[in-house]
């Protein structure tokens, strides 16, 4: 024990110092100490190793899991963007909100956004858009304008998008189209020319957005009729089903047994009268027979 009032600076934990002065003041005390203390660190070290060994085992079983067994969620995106890019349903619930409904209205002209040729030589089919394009002073405009080439070398590919809900009947429409002003149709036409309509199988949209959809002709499916294009009247195919929110794509060819067919013609959607290709959508609601 030190004297009174002496001052003895308090050793630091774990330090010579501290065995010392332990060893000074009280050899068999100091003994003890050191042994107890000893073996608090042998525990805390095993104890941090046995901790580490967990973890690090831990991680490892993880890191095998995900190796070999990867989780579904990491397949879920490939399967979204290999499939056909859809467009969402904008008319949920009007259905029910118009299931009785005595409602009528009117038809609607649709024009193709999409008008593309390629050669009847070619078998791969690969098309191409023919476009008006003229330069200016502001550079090259593109005008809305749609070739319609059909002759015994050219058949032309059209895309129609049906927007509207419940106008599901559709009947195709070819009109010559006339000069309208700034808009001259440039027809050449042998008249009268037979062409065959088929209905290809593209349910998808041909779009320059959308890559390798504008490359080749979808494969034929059906034909939908053949169709006698005058001067004098226009022509028109029997009503068929367009589902709301698809497509129709359609193929116009030479009819094999009229050949020498010619039928070239640009079209403007603007234009008046309605002339072109194009087809007439009527409404589908049921109570047709109310
Ligand atoms: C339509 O008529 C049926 C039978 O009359 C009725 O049960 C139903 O609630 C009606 N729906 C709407 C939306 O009015
Ligand atoms: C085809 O279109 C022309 C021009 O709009 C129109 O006069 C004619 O009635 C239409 N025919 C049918 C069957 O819709």
């Amino acid at each position: 024990m030190p004297a009174n009032g002496e001052y003895i600076a308090l050793p630091a934990r774990n330090s010579s110092e501290e065995l010392l002065e332990e060893t000074r003041l009280d050899g068999s005390r100091a003994r003890s100490t050191t042994r107890y203390e000893t073996s608090t660190n042998d525990r805390l070290i095993f104890w941090a190793a046995v901790g580490v060994a967990c973890s690090t085992a831990f991680s490892a079983v993880l890191f095998f899991i995900t190796v070999f067994f990867p989780p579904n969620v990491a397949v879920a995106p490939s399967r979204i963007t290999t499939g056909v890019p859809r467009r969402p349903n904008p008319y949920v619930y009007l259905d029910r909100i118009l299931a009785n409904t005595t409602q009528k209205f009117p038809p609607i002209t649709n024009f193709p956004p999409v008008a593309l040729q390629f050669d009847n030589a070619d078998p791969k089919r690969r098309m191409r858009e023919e476009e008006r394009g003229r330069p200016t002073e502001f550079g090259t405009v593109y005008p809305d304008d749609r070739h319609i080439l059909v002759t015994d070398k050219v058949s032309t590919v059209v895309q129609f998008r049906h927007i509207d809900y419940a106008m599901e009947r559709c009947v195709l429409n070819i009109t010559i189209p006339q000069q309208d002003g700034h808009f001259d149709p440039a027809v050449t036409l042998t008249d009268p020319s037979m062409v065959d309509v088929w209905v290809l199988d593209a349910p998808m949209e041909l779009s320059r957005y959308i890559s390798g959809t504008l490359e080749r002709a979808p494969q034929r499916r059906e034909l939908l009729t053949t169709l006698t294009v005058s001067r004098s009247e226009s022509s028109h195919s029997s009503e068929f089903h367009c589902s709301s929110g698809e497509f129709t794509t359609l193929e116009l060819v030479c009819s094999p047994s009229h050949p020498n067919c010619n039928i070239d013609f640009w079209q403007d959607q603007r234009a008046k009268p309605i002339g072109g290709l194009h087809i007439v959508q009527q409404s589908s609601l049921s109570p047709t027979t109310t």
